[in-house]
């Protein structure tokens, strides 16, 4: 009995994830706090929520100068090829194959919070 309420409860969600095509910022955080944050920190500024150990701290996305002079395009582009790929430090993995385009446009969202454009 137990089981199958397990089992129905894991169906429904991953219902529910498939049924949600667009990404909402809390799932971006979500997936950006869990993912991300270990080597860019949580505020991208490479510190806060920084793993240690062998990570890299990277501070770029929260670096106001630098973020104004990339196009959402380029942020997404490297999310998804990595660093090799885009001639930047290889230890930033390619996520393509981990998620989908809309999560991926969530993250650069979310990326774009750290420092945000003056207005
Ligand atoms: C293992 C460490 C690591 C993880 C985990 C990681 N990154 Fe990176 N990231 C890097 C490194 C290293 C760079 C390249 C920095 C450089 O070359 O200046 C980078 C660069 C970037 C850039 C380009 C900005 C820049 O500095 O040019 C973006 C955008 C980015 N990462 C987003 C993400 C996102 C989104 C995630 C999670 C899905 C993520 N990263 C996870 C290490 C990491």
């Amino acid at each position: 009995m137990k089981f199958s309420i397990a089992i129905i409860a894991m169906l429904s969600l991953v219902l529910s994830m498939a049924a949600t095509a667009e990404t909402s910022p809390q799932e971006a955080k979500q997936i950006y706090d869990q993912m991300c944050a270990g080597c860019h920190g949580f505020q991208g500024d490479g510190g806060e929520g920084h793993r240690g150990g062998f990570s890299p701290h990277i501070g770029t996305l929260a670096n106001k100068a630098y973020m104004a002079s990339v196009p959402d395009e380029y942020l997404a582009m490297i999310i998804k090829k990595g660093g090799a790929a885009m001639g930047k430090i290889a230890t930033m993995p390619a996520w393509e194959n981990k998620f989908t385009e809309e999560q991926v446009n969530a993250l650069v969202k979310h990326i774009r919070s750290f420092a945000p454009a003056e207005h």
